[in-house]
């Protein structure tokens, strides 16, 4: 079944083909620098701090014997898996327009301590969503999964746009809910941010038929647009307004260096657009995917084609740009160490995704040239849903995540069934709960 069909979208977006997932990927792979993850938050890390404090762990590995620190739930501390790892896809996975899928609180459970075996496994989540800053995303998510998550766990779409800010001074940043992209465009270091609502405030008959709210007018910044150089565009999050985002920044890209009001001859002379990802459609409370960012993105891209003539040559973050996987192996190997206190590398990544062309992909294109044994489980909570044909086909299929999180951890643990079934006797019934 093709891409087209099984999201339900070829007769509602005539035209648009949405089967188009490989957008170019010459210069697109993004590779984290060093300094790139975020830090962990230090008021949240103090009380993990606190509660390991409380709790203490002993790490076992498979290869050693992960049941021998096993305990009964809730009555002894659990011990630390250190031969594997989870890594969550969000949207699709965990949560489903702004609600937790109901397995995931079971399955954050379960990977918690609360399974047979006893053990606690490590985890990061790696989602291509955004629109606000990271500290803000993971209290969200806290409260929806009833767990604490910490900025050190967690990677978002723009994330790895910290990485521009000494490369660009002046940028335009397009996407999400009122001033939120704003703030976090500014948290992360960039210097002079302006957003579309800037530009139509200053001038109104920039987007003939979209005005702003009195809250987004209030809130923009007007500015002398004649002596406005934009050096990057980033779109950080969902438009909520295509037109007139498209509008500005088509007109941005046809400027001569990224001087406002300008146009070029060439067209070759605008500043780069970055895309926090390149996910078309996306899972939501809706019954069918909706359009994402991707679609967004092809939409401009095809939009420039006509206008000019030429072709839009655009860079994408997120996933499946296998610089984010690295960004994600660098984030898990700090938190493993700083909270967990393991001081190696785990043997297998289990990533749960619902999305074949973003999490499968990236999944088993980065377990290719990774150290670590990256290991793609896809769920039927999201963009896939029983009866469609992968088009990136994963290593294992479960109906949710708590089906994938059982499916793992019973895998890791019969990888070495004669260290297992040896401690079993020895704790037999201690196990087993
Ligand atoms: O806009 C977010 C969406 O495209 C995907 O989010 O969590 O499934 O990577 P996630
Ligand atoms: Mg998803």
């Amino acid at each position: 079944m093709s891409m087209a069909t099984t999201h339900g979208l070829e007769s509602q977006v005539p035209g648009l083909d949405i089967r188009r997932t490989d957008l170019p990927t010459g210069p697109n792979v993004v590779v984290p620098p060093k300094d790139l993850i975020p830090p962990t938050d230090p008021e949240i890390s103090a009380i993990e701090r606190e509660m390991t404090k409380q709790q203490p762990q002993k790490n076992v590995s498979s290869g050693g014997n992960p049941v021998a620190n096993a305990e009964p739930i809730d009555k002894r501390p659990v011990a630390t898996a250190d031969q594997f790892a989870f890594a969550f896809d969000i949207d699709g996975v965990l949560m489903r327009g702004g609600k937790p899928i109901p397995e995931a609180v079971d399955a954050l459970k379960y990977i918690n301590g609360e399974n047979p075996y006893g053990v606690k496994v490590p985890y990061i989540f790696l989602t291509n969503g955004g629109g606000k800053t990271e500290e803000e995303r993971c209290l969200d998510l806290s409260r929806q999964l009833e767990i604490e998550v910490s900025t050190g766990q967690f990677i978002c779409g723009h994330t790895p746009m910290r990485e521009m800010v000494e490369r660009y001074n002046t940028v335009l940043v397009v996407g999400g809910e009122g001033e939120k992209c704003r703030v976090v465009a500014e948290g992360y270091g960039f210097k002079d941010v302006i957003t579309p609502g800037d530009i139509i405030k200053t001038r109104q008959d920039t987007t003939p038929f979209r005005k702003l709210t009195d809250d987004e007018f209030e809130n923009s910044r007007a500015r002398d647009l004649s002596n406005t150089k934009i050096d990057a565009i980033f779109v950080f999050a969902d438009s909520r307004d295509w037109a007139g985002d498209q509008q500005i920044i088509l007109d941005v890209i046809m400027t001569k260096n990224g001087h406002l009001g300008t146009r070029s001859e060439t067209h070759e002379e605008g500043p780069p657009v970055f895309f926090s990802h390149t996910d078309v459609v996306w899972s939501t409370s809706h019954e069918h995917c909706r359009l994402g960012m991707g679609a967004l993105r092809a939409s401009l891209e095809a939009l420039y084609k006509t206008i000019t003539g030429k072709d839009l040559a655009t860079t994408a973050f997120g996933k499946p740009q296998l610089g984010t996987f690295q960004f994600a192996t660098k984030l898990l190997q700090q938190w493993r160490q700083e909270i967990h206190g393991i001081n190696k590398p785990p043997g297998t990544v289990y990533f749960i995704g619902d999305t074949p062309e973003s999490d499968v992909r990236g999944t088993n294109e980065f377990d290719r040239i990774s150290d670590a044994t990256w290991y793609s489980i896809l769920v039927k909570t999201g963009v896939y849903q029983e009866g469609m044909e992968p088009r990136y086909p994963p290593k294992q299929v479960t109906d949710d995540v708590l089906g994938a999180v059982k499916f793992a951890m019973d895998r890791e643990f019969k990888k070495n069934p004669k260290e297992f079934e040896g401690e079993k006797t020895e704790q037999s019934g201690a196990i087993y709960n």
